[in-house]
């Protein structure tokens, strides 16, 4: 594989998992916390989630092994470090911790729970996950163009 190749397969990964992150940050959560009934926004969520945690795990895995190539190419520096810090941090959750915290907070019946609360907080960690993905888009910019 060359360098090049492993770099498009790296950087279109990213393009579709970030790119997915931003869509549910900007726009599923504002139109789940639009919506008034509890359970309409559970499933609502879940229907979103279900599909989207699947593709954001292909490119996640796609973008961890060509990311080593080009990490063996390039050998590490500060900007990979951050990259591969914010990889770390989505493969735990995606791979692991979500389910755990999803069972948690939706154990309870949609009535029973207070949805708006549950979203609002989800939607806040999202921006906090958009955040250090542009950080690390940045990082790997800067590493590859410096
Ligand atoms: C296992 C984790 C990762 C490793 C080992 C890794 C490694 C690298 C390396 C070595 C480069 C530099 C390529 C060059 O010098 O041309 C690079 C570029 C890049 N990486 Fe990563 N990366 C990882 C994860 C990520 C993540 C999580 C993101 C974003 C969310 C990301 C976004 C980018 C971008 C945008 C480039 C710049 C491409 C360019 O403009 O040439 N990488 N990566």
């Amino acid at each position: 594989m060359s360098y090049v190749t492993a770099l498009i397969i790296h950087v279109l990964s990213v393009v579709v998992w970030i790119g997915g992150v931003a869509f549910v940050t900007l726009v599923t959560f504002p139109m789940i916390l639009r919506e008034e009934k509890s359970l309409e926004q559970v499933m609502m969520f879940q229907g979103v989630e279900h599909r989207f945690a699947k593709i954001a795990k292909l490119m996640v895995i796609l973008a961890g092994l060509s990311g080593l190539y080009l990490l063996f190419e390039k050998g590490l520096s500060p900007g990979v470090w951050i990259m591969i810090v914010v990889w770390t941090f989505y493969a735990a959750l995606l791979f692991g911790l979500e389910k755990l915290i999803f069972k948690k907070i939706f154990s309870k019946p949609a009535d029973k729970l207070d949805t708006r609360k549950v979203f609002n907080i989800l939607q806040g960690f999202h921006w906090v996950v958009l955040t250090l993905s542009a950080l690390a888009i940045a990082a790997g910019i800067w590493t590859g163009h410096n």
